[in-house]
């Protein structure tokens, strides 16, 4: 397993929308592998294949978050929502392409998502809480979508301002 590098925003690579999976091949296996170790790593709970600069439908999550917990490692392939809560929840975000900035969100409390597994098949389930936030927001990736966003344009500009400048200081070090 690698850990590789995590795309810093302003990146456009984080601004698209990006391809769906084909076929679940070694290449895939060893991906998902890899942004399990990068995001553990880091450390996070979720992590989006753009967020390593590979251009496709792919995310990883562990919302599993208390210390003690078993860890729960998820691989969803071309996940998307099918059904959203009319219920809302508010959490306060952060993203590992954003380091150390965060902001509360609004979004639907509950989702339910269906996704192709790295056994192949097609899997549905919904999620709540943290888990239910988190594949939002690791999904809104795939369409090129931070959750930056979500914030009034004047909030947003301070932030990307604060991560140019953090760019900036890595490329001089
Ligand atoms: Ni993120």
């Amino acid at each position: 397993m690698t850990i590789r590098n995590i795309l810093i925003h302003p990146d456009p690579r984080l601004k698209k929308v990006v391809a769906p999976v084909v076929d679940v091949t070694d290449d895939v296996r060893r991906l998902a592998d890899d942004m399990l170790e990068t995001m553990y790593n880091a450390p996070g709970i979720g992590l989006a294949a753009p967020q390593v600069a590979v251009m496709t439908r792919m995310l990883v999550m562990d919302c599993a978050k208390e210390e003690a917990a078993t860890p729960v490692p998820m691989v969803l392939i071309n996940p998307s929502v099918i059904w959203s809560s009319e219920d809302r929840s508010v959490y306060d975000e952060g993203c590992l392409s954003i380091p150390d900035q965060y902001a509360e969100v609004e979004r639907p409390a509950s989702v339910k998502v269906s996704w192709t597994g790295l056994d192949g098949k097609v899997v549905q389930e919904t999620f709540d809480g943290l888990w239910s936030t988190c594949v939002q927001h690791e999904i809104d990736h795939l369409d090129g979508k931070l959750f930056i966003d979500y914030l009034k344009p004047l909030r947003r500009q301070m932030i990307t301002r604060k991560m140019q400048k953090l760019k900036r200081e890595m490329a001089r070090d």
